[in-house]
């Protein structure tokens, strides 16, 4: 079958530019395999990164069709038929890192930021004086989506947190962040979720955009695990939401008042959030300008009338409560040892 492989070229310093080749390939071998095939033929400068050729090294995520995905991964036939140009397919680097020449990208944003996250288990844990430190089936489960990942950076080519927010450590620093909170066998859990917790760099600058689960080409969908330690974080900050930071207690309050009425009693979230409880007098009198209009126009309800059914949606919210996936943490607060 002829096809054609529309590729975005870029030496150092120099402006990028398209360039279409024409292949005659059978269509069930991979976008790798078809560009082996023109480095081989036609162009021997053409640059990407390769190395096991079948989904585990990581090496070769690039931009497919306008998504990050494995060349080694994807087949010609799949991507001829996502493609919007009758046979021809698009491939560019990964995005939001430096090209260095043609498909090869700087990745040295992407290893600093997975070490900011501090990604080994606590030395602490490691100094077990006379056997190995055992974990059962059930807490080695726990870890097997994170374990999964392979370090390929298609989760972080894809990131819109990343693109607008360079602070932002990015999915795969998370997923492996989520492995190590969930390990039993790492003792530094408070200072990591501490670490965690922050605005712009950690766990709260995701935008939940959903990228990284839909790229991942291994099942890691650091999204859920993103959203696991913001639940590790919400476990165990309990009931002291007023002494959270605002997007802590933002979600923590939410919760409250789904709980409590059903639905979100906006007057009180306001003055939970922002007001912090009447703790914070600056964000209370930021609300007075809001509270007055709204009540000039007739829409500051005077009461607040609970959901139908709101026994049942706090039986919902508290059975899914209960469900934590980090009984470490929660053994952690009855005193009992993991
Ligand atoms: S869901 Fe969050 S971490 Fe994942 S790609 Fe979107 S912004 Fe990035
Ligand atoms: S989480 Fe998935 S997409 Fe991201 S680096 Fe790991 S394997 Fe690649
Ligand atoms: S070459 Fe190793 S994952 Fe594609």
């Amino acid at each position: 079958m002829t096809i054609q492989l529309r590729i975005r070229r870029q030496g150092p310093d120099k402006n990028a530019y398209w360039q279409t080749f024409e292949l005659e390939i059978d269509p069930s071998l991979t976008i790798l395999d078809a560009l082996i095939q023109i480095k081989e033929s036609q162009d021997g400068s053409l640059s990407c990164r390769k190395n096991c050729r079948n989904t585990i090294c990581g090496s070769c995520a690039m931009t497919i069709n306008g998504r990050s995905a494995l060349a080694c991964q994807q087949s010609i036939l799949a991507e001829l038929a996502n493609s919007p140009v009758p046979n021809q397919i698009a491939i560019a680097p990964l995005g939001n890192l430096p090209v260095l020449k043609d498909l090869v990208v700087d990745m040295s944003d992407f290893w600093q930021k997975l070490s900011a996250v501090n990604p080994y288990v606590s030395t602490a844990a490691r100094q077990v004086p006379e056997r190995e430190f055992l974990q059962s089936p059930s807490d080695r489960a726990k870890l097997n989506a994170s374990g999964n990942c392979i370090l390929c950076g298609a989760c972080y080519g894809a990131c819109n947190a990343v693109e607008v927010n360079p602070a932002f450590v990015g999915p795969h620093a998370l997923a492996k962040a989520a492995r190590l909170v969930a390990d039993t066998r790492d003792s530094d859990t408070d200072q990591r979720l501490d670490q965690y917790n922050t605005a712009t760099s950690g766990v709260w600058g995701c935008t939940r955009c959903f990228n990284c689960n839909t790229v991942c080409p291994v099942g890691v969908q650091p999204l859920d695990r993103i959203s696991e330690i913001k639940q590790a974080i919400l476990a165990r900050s309990g009931e002291a939401t007023h002494n959270q930071d605002r997007p802590l207690r933002h979600r923590q309050v939410l919760l409250e008042l789904v709980k409590e009425g059903g639905w979100v009693d906006e007057r009180q979230f306001g003055l939970r959030v922002v007001g912090n409880g009447f703790r914070d007098v600056g964000g209370v009198m930021s609300l007075v300008p809001l509270g007055w209009r709204l009540l000039r126009r007739g829409k500051f309800p005077l009461r607040f009338e609970k959901s139908a059914g709101q026994a049942q949606i706090k039986a919902v919210v508290t059975a899914l409560q209960q469900k934590q996936p980090y009984s470490k943490i929660e053994a952690k607060k009855k005193g009992m040892k993991c």
